[in-house]
């Protein structure tokens, strides 16, 4: 149904960024939220571990916060980390307040109210979770209370196609007007204006071939931020994470980090424990260097996976704690509780995304970016295990307050043109973009992935270049559908997540390189910030007339 007047906040996904924005502005405001499928798909869901805060009286701050610098690499913007992990104890309350059932202590955990699981490179257990659904607790209560609140409207099967600003349609408002959307049902494209807009739209990790993401994360709201002339940064940190199921059937199915949190062990087929002889913290070292052990055992060993094994825990344990995992895994043949069962690396987090600051504000005034979609600066060079659900919430707040602070400020965007479909036709050769995102993905999963080399990265950044011109020649010619409109977003961010790898020349975090394999040491660590065009001549124009 098309938008009869302005909103005051349109947001664009429905994770756990998304509502937690909805929910938190004041009942008065109209609010549009629209996710390109249904209400509740999207990472959020799948998410497993759970969220990271502290309330463990032996935990601290201090504690939570060093552990997150060490597995960023010395790239994180501390102001980032600490307001985040200091916001996350609020956090949690909301979300109890909300609803959302963590998991209570167990007999032998007396002192908590609710049982706290460990995660790689926490360096205590400070994991509050929901057995082992912990995605599908929260974002299954923000959308039940969303669906409450008579002043937000939820729009499914809408995709954004771009972001509408004052500069792109020729108005002279340095602003974020609304956005073109596309009604999948309908398959017509809508305008929608706003006073303020969200970008929720999570990570881009469908760029890989291999996944633990659903279909959603196609990386769009970074590719429409970068289109509309935000700066991104830090796009070369893809994490991986180490254990996805191996089975034709699985499609990238995850086993928590819970899973070695709670006494799993990675081994090779031998029934060698391999994770010593990479870091002294083993199996519960950082994300980055379990993938990246792995991938080299794999490597070395000609083999198709590795083992995950907690079957020496007791098997009511097991079946409590990960229920379903265990089905899943029953599912497909194998009994965690007996076995040890086979897993791969995939491609899991997007550390990197559209540049914002505490208050989740980007380059753009009236545009906001939050959750994985964005890069706050809080994760560096590597995510800590459950530390995303965490920034999806604290910075929904964080936008929330500032959208609140300015609202009589800013008055309702002018009339925007409609969407202009004059010039294209119904295209008569689909297999154009089934072809182009399957080529997509494979590259970079060949060539920009867990272990890189100056050359493949070259390899990658030519075939990137000729997809981006023969889809870009197509989205110019034919009627958009989402598939398109999410090829023609992912081959936009692998570009950047190529050039952003290849101005890296060391080794850090998540981003490795065969050709640099240090750290350099030599300068302070930097962010990888790319400029678009428009805002590196938008500067130089106010540089000339001296503003
Ligand atoms: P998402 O939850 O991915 O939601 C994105 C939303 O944007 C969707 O509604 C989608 O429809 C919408 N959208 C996207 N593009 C468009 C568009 N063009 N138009 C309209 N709508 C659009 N993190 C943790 O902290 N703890 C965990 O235990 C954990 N486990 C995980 C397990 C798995 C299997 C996965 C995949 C991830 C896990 N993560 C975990 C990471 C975490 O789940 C995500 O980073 C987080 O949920 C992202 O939330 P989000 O709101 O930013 O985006
Ligand atoms: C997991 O449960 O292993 C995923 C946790 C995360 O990605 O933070």
């Amino acid at each position: 149904m098309a938008p009869a007047q302005a909103f005051d906040v349109l947001i664009i996904g429905s994770g756990a960024a998304g509502l937690s924005l909805a929910l938190e502005l004041p009942p008065q405001l109209q609010v549009a939220v629209i996710a390109k499928s249904r209400l509740q798909e999207g990472c959020t869901l799948y998410a497993q571990g759970g969220i990271s805060s502290v309330t463990h009286p032996e935990d601290s701050f201090a504690a939570h916060i060093e552990d997150t610098l060490d597995a960023g690499a010395g790239l994180n913007n501390p102001d980032a980390v600490r307001y985040a992990i200091e916001s996350a104890p609020a956090a949690i309350n909301q979300l109890v307040d909300l609803g959302v059932p963590f998991t209570r202590h167990t007999e032998a955990d007396q002192t908590q109210e609710y049982h706290l699981t460990r995660e790689g490179g926490h360096s205590i257990r400070r994991v509050l979770h929901s057995a082992d659904a912990t995605g599908k607790a929260i974002e299954d209560t923000l959308a039940s209370r969303a669906r409450q609140r008579s002043n937000i409207s939820l729009f499914e099967q809408h995709i954004a196609v771009d972001l509408i600003t004052g500069t792109r349609t020729g108005l002279d408002i340095n602003r974020c007007l609304g956005a073109y959307v596309l009604d999948r049902n309908q398959k017509h494209v809508e305008v929608f204006p706003a006073r303020f807009v969200v970008l929720a739209t999570g990570g881009a990790s469908k760029v890989y071939l291999y996944t633990s993401n659903p279909d959603t994360s196609s990386g769009d709201g970074i590719a429409m931020a970068w289109r509309a002339g935000c700066r991104v940064a830090n796009m070369e940190f893809n994490q991986f994470h180490p254990t996805c199921l191996y089975h034709p059937k699985a499609k990238s199915f995850l086993v928590s980090e819970a899973v070695r949190g709670e006494g799993g062990r990675l081994l090779l087929p031998d029934g060698e424990p391999f994770m010593r002889r990479f870091d002294p913290r083993g199996d519960l070292a950082p994300r980055d260097i379990v993938a990246r052990a792995i991938d080299h055992e794999m490597k070395r060993l000609g083999l198709e996976y590795v083992l995950l094994d907690i079957s020496h825990r007791p098997a009511p344990f097991i079946r409590e704690h990960f229920p379903t995992i265990h089905a899943r895994c029953r599912e497909l043949g194998y009994d965690m509780t007996m076995e040890p069962i086979p897993v791969v690396p995939a491609a899991h987090y997007t550390c990197g995304g559209v540049m914002t600051d505490l208050r989740a504000r980007t380059d753009i005034p009236g545009l906001y970016a939050i959750g994985e979609v964005a890069c706050t600066g809080m994760h560096g060079a590597n995510r800590m295990a459950s530390n995303s659900l965490l920034e999806c919430v604290v910075f929904a707040h964080a936008a929330s307050q500032d959208i609140i602070a300015q609202l009589d400020a800013v008055p309702a965007p002018p009339p925007l043109a409609a969407w202009d479909e004059s010039r294209v036709r119904d295209s008569d050769e689909e297999v154009v973009v089934s072809h182009n995102w399957d080529e997509l993905r494979r590259c970079m999963w060949n060539y920009v992935g867990i272990v890189r080399t100056s050359k493949r990265l070259q390899r990658a950044a030519r075939r990137v270049q000729l997809l981006l011109q023969e889809i870009q020649e197509y989205y110019s010619n034919f009627t958009i559908s989402g598939d398109l409109l999410e090829l023609r977003n992912l081959a936009q961010v692998a570009e950047l997540i190529i050039r952003s790898a290849q101005q890296r020349k060391e080794s850090r975090g998540l981003h490795y390189t065969l050709d640099y394999p240090e750290a350099d040491t030599s300068k302070p660590p930097v962010d990888t910030v790319l400029v678009p065009d428009t805002l590196q001549e938008a500067a130089a124009v106010r540089q000339q007339s001296g503003q």
